[in-house]
């Protein structure tokens, strides 16, 4: 029998809905995922996150680990930004990732919700480090997370299999607390 995946389940207890300026982060539920999965069947997605299926999604917005927001833009679903933490106390970091729909790329959405949830990591869950994984290649990425106080650390040699099958570099970028730009 296929395996089913994580359990469905309500948006997460013990996450809030986040505010910015233009978008609300609120917590992602089993309901979302039909939306979401058609926002990253589309070209730009398929380039920068990988052809992924439902069940792939469904894995990485719902695994124990990893906590995700829808980002409401207007009332419309426009993307997710989601967030993982490594809690050894010797390293502890939360890592994050996100994508918006074609409709919404270019208008500044990505850095205002990374801030967004940069913030809430930092003042509420007390992470001292965030880092962000893009592809070497995805300049709009890598200048978008600058923009928000991200620094370049070093390239991940074939770090993620692109939607080619092919292994591609990765670039890991941080930001300290006190580096994150605010609008
Ligand atoms: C990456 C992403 C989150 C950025 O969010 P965004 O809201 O589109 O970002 P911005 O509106 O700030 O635009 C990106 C910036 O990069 C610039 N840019 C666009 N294409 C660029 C390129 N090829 N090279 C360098 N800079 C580029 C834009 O001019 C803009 O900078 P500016 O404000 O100084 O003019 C969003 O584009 C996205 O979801 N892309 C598809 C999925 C994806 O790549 N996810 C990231 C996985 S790590």
């Amino acid at each position: 029998m296929a395996d089913p995946g994580p359990t469905p389940r309500a948006p997460r207890e013990d996450l809030p809905t986040l505010r910015g300026p233009r978008v609300v982060l609120r917590p992602a539920c089993e309901d979302d995922l039909d939306a979401l999965w058609a926002l990253t069947q589309e070209k730009e997605l398929v380039r920068w996150w990988g052809a992924m299926d439902r069940h792939g999604l469904r894995l990485e917005l719902f695994e124990d680990w990893s906590h995700y927001f829808v980002i409401e833009i207007g009332g419309e679903l426009a993307g997710a930004i989601g967030f993982y933490e490594e809690n050894d106390p010797g390293y502890r970091h939360a890592g994050l990732d996100l994508f918006l729909g074609p409709a919404y790329l270019g208008r500044g959405l990505g850095p205002e919700s990374i801030r967004v949830l940069a913030r809430y990591l930092i003042d509420e869950r007390g992470h001292h480090r965030l880092v962000i994984d893009p592809s070497v290649e995805n300049e709009r990425a890598i200048h978008a997370y600058e923009k928000v106080g991200f620094r370049r650390v070093g390239v991940l040699r074939r770090y993620e299999k692109g939607s080619d099958g092919e292994w591609r570099d990765g670039l890991l970028m941080d930001l300290l607390a006190d580096e994150l730009v605010q609008e």
